[in-house]
């Protein structure tokens, strides 16, 4: 008898425990495995994941009291104050810029970026800043001693900051209900852990279960979580796809981590656009904002070179002019070299046919290497103009003089397009004391140039340009 219900015990366990595959790539589940994934048409993703669900009613649940169970009425749109509860502005103002203006109360947030390019040293420097709240960073990552070493390096005092190194998420939850913070820190989404489900730490299932439970948490509380997240090897956020629909604002934090400067990039929000982006420079004491980038991106030299020309680009809402270095010399090669750093290999490669077929500069058999200095990544067509001016400044050996800049698109027919903001791309470069900015003709009609004292020169096409620089 006694041997009989032991039996029936594992019965009971085995009906219990639940296995699916989940593709490691999207979060798609299916019963079976399978080699190719219908949802993303990744092959070999999937992974079987045991999910255990005891009692389907506690699942995600973080809090008890029992007002939150009763169900929610419609209410009108009309009766709903936006301003019921204002955003949460920091001292940190490229953090307020990609945001949207602030945190946003009961917003969750998700931070990605490659391993240590400054992720948890930007959100321990924020929670140091704000001061007057009431902040729980909980890290799965780093033991106590080592956050406080990196807060003591930062070197910010903040007395109601407090730190806890947990993974479940129940304890975190059994934590936060008694401590109420204003701000919840999560390092990160990859090392939480969920016991209403029985797969590892960082499995799609996980991942998916513990953001759903940050997020009822967020939205139950009023209360902003953020959460650093993975990224995998090709740059995109670890985890399932889902996690980035769940969220509701995600950044990127990029950069080179040889280089000083990072980025902050926002590719989703609810709340805000996401044409934004944050500058900030990595010091020995923590993470500076970059007020000015224009100023540090431009580097000052002694002699004057050929192949650097500067353009003036717009990212987000904000003109930014940057450098660009190209370097032509022939190639000792059979196939010549074409490489760039900040610039998108296949426009770079659209724009030597152009000089070859338009221009007729033979480059056939040069090597070219581009640069964009300061590890931006440059994605404005405005750029062209200057990324062609300096291939032929290299290539013809003749230096741009300092104080002139470019912004404008090039066509396949050499033409030159007019870009949007040129306004704005022309005070920036007359405010940082150029003399001279080359634009689109087009630009220029509907351009009213009395305001600027700079001096702005149309172009049409390139060779036009190229008369003017090279006399060639
Ligand atoms: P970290 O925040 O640990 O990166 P992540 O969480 O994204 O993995 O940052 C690690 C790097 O930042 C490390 O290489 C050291 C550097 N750093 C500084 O240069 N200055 C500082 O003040 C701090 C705290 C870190
Ligand atoms: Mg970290």
């Amino acid at each position: 008898m006694k041997k009989k219900s032991y039996l029936c015990q594992i019965l009971l366990n085995m009906a219990k425990t639940k296995t699916t595959h989940f593709c490691q790539s999207c979060g798609y589940q299916s019963p079976k495995w399978m080699g190719k994934c219908p949802s993303c048409a990744e092959w070999n993703t999937f992974v079987e994941e045991v999910i255990q669900k005891e009692n389907p009613d506690k699942k995600g649940e973080w809090r008890t009291t029992s007002s939150q169970k009763i169900a929610p009425k419609p209410r009108l749109l009309q009766e709903i104050n936006p301003l019921e509860q204002p955003r949460i502005v920091t001292p940190d103002k490229e953090l307020n810029r990609v945001l949207g203006g602030g945190i946003v109360p009961g917003s969750l947030i998700l931070i990605g970026g490659e391993p240590g390019i400054g992720k948890s040293t930007l959100l321990l420097q924020i929670a140091l800043q704000l001061d007057n709240l009431k902040i729980l960073y909980v890290s799965g990552e780093e033991s106590e001693q080592q956050i406080k070493m990196r807060a003591d390096r930062i070197g910010l005092q903040h007395d109601n900051c407090y730190l806890m190194t947990e993974t479940s998420t129940q304890n975190i939850f059994k934590q936060v209900e008694a401590f109420e913070p204003k701000i919840l820190i999560v390092d990160s989404i990859q090392t939480l852990q969920s016991s209403f489900i029985e797969s590892g730490a960082g499995s799609v299932s996980q991942v998916k279960e513990c953001a759903a439970e940050l997020m009822k948490f967020a939205k139950e509380s009023n209360t902003p979580v953020f959460l650093i997240g993975h990224i995998t090897k090709d740059g995109t956020l670890a985890g399932p796809k889902v996690l980035e629909h769940m969220v509701d604002t995600v950044l990127q934090f990029e950069g080179d981590r040889h280089l000083v400067y990072r980025i902050l990039r926002v590719t989703k929000n609810r709340f805000g656009s996401t044409s934004e982006l944050g500058i900030y420079e990595m010091l020995g004491d923590g993470l500076r904002e970059v007020s000015n980038p224009s100023e540090i991106l431009i580097s000052q030299r002694e002699e004057e070179i050929s192949g650097i020309a500067i353009g003036a680009t717009i990212e987000g809402n904000r003109p930014l002019l940057i450098e660009t270095q190209s370097l032509v010399s022939v190639s000792s090669y059979g196939t010549p070299q074409r490489s760039t750093t900040g610039y998108d290999a296949k426009r770079l490669n659209m724009l030597l046919a152009v000089l070859e077929k338009r221009g007729g500069y033979r480059l056939g058999a040069q090597d070219v290497f581009l640069n964009i200095t300061g590890g931006l990544k440059i994605e404005d067509p405005a750029i062209d103009l200057a990324v062609c001016a300096s291939i032929v400044s290299s290539y013809e050996d003749i230096v741009i003089p300092t104080g002139v800049c470019f912004a404008g698109e090039v066509g396949l027919g050499g033409e030159i397009r007019a870009v949007h903001k040129i306004e704005q791309r022309i005070s920036e470069a007359e405010k940082l004391g150029f003399k001279k900015i080359y634009v689109s003709k087009f630009s220029f009609k509907s351009l009213s140039t009395l305001s600027f004292k700079i001096d702005i020169k149309p172009v049409a096409k390139l060779e036009e340009l190229f008369n003017d620089l090279f006399g060639s």
